[in-house]
């Protein structure tokens, strides 16, 4: 072969080269963007439920609220409201108030996107399941332990940390619902072993089917009714957790149920 002839070749394969490396480039841009749009998607879809959770939590306090102001109105009508009685009934309003304030804060948080990567507490995530999920769960007489977590920290996007938590236990709670299990109940644990954090959320609604369990973190997959289950919560959850160094979002089934692990390194 002539040098012209070489260099021809070579120019070829360069070529090639570059079509390759920008049909790669576009790849990883669609698929960044595809993970993106599921984000939203899921995001969205947890919208309804934290509408109803929100309503959960409201009711009590709305209820208390309501008391406190007949007490007063009706203290007023009997003239017997003095110092005391509207000294207790404001703080008991102002708790009430904070409590609610509080709550909106965590779903408005919760809502916020946000890439920030930070240090943030466990015990924080923890309290902010609390908040979210632990009305509705009640409602529906599922019992939840959540461990004390205390010094335990993590590094890492807190919002999404929280939205994987979340996934999980909405599935646990869908599994116990779905199954008809009479004392529903989700334990989690946390326990720092040499470097990392170990996370784990179990349930008790009999476990995920043997010949489902290698596809339950692929996109779609779903075993829910159309309008119950899109089949990207774990998949995201999955994504979330495993693109930070040394992570691991695993599942086994126990006696009894489910049994999600994560796997994150402690800060
Ligand atoms: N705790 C569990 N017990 C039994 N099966 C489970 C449990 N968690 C998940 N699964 C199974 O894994 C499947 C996938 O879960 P995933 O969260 O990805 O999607 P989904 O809950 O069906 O829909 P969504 O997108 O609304 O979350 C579920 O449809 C269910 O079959
Ligand atoms: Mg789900």
């Amino acid at each position: 072969m002539n040098i012209e002839a070489l260099k021809k070749e070579i120019e070829t394969l360069k070529e090639k080269n570059r079509l390759l490396e920008e049909s790669l480039a576009r790849e990883q841009k669609n698929s960044l963007e595809k993970d993106h749009l599921l984000n939203q998607k899921s995001r969205s879809a947890s919208m309804g439920e934290m509408i109803e959770n929100i309503a959960h939590q409201w009711r009590q306090p709305l209820n208390i609220l309501a008391l406190v102001i007949q007490d007063i109105y009706i203290a007023g009508q009997l003239g017997t409201l003095d110092a005391d009685k509207l000294e207790e009934n404001y703080s008991k309003a102002n708790n009430v108030l904070q409590y609610m304030s509080q709550t909106i804060d965590d779903f408005r948080n919760f809502l916020k996107e946000s890439d920030g990567i930070e240090v943030f507490a466990l015990n924080d995530i923890f309290q902010s399941i609390e908040h979210i999920m632990v009305p509705s769960l009640k409602a529906h007489n599922i019992s939840i332990a959540l461990p004390q977590a205390e010094g335990l920290h993590i590094e890492g996007n807190r919002n999404e940390f929280l939205q994987v938590i979340l996934n999980i236990i909405k599935n646990a709670q869908d599994a116990i619902i779905l199954n008809n299990i009479k004392k529903g109940a989700i334990t989690i644990a946390a326990t720092h072993r040499d470097s990392k954090i170990i996370i784990s959320i179990q349930d008790n609604a009999g476990g995920i089917a043997t010949e489902n369990i290698d596809k339950i973190f692929d996109p779609y997959f779903t075993t829910k009714h159309k309008s119950q289950g899109t089949g990207i919560g774990l998949y995201m959850s999955k994504q979330i957790i495993e693109k930070n160094k040394d992570s691991k979002l695993s599942v086994a089934n126990t006696k009894e149920g489910a049994n999600f692990t994560i796997e994150v390194p402690a800060k």
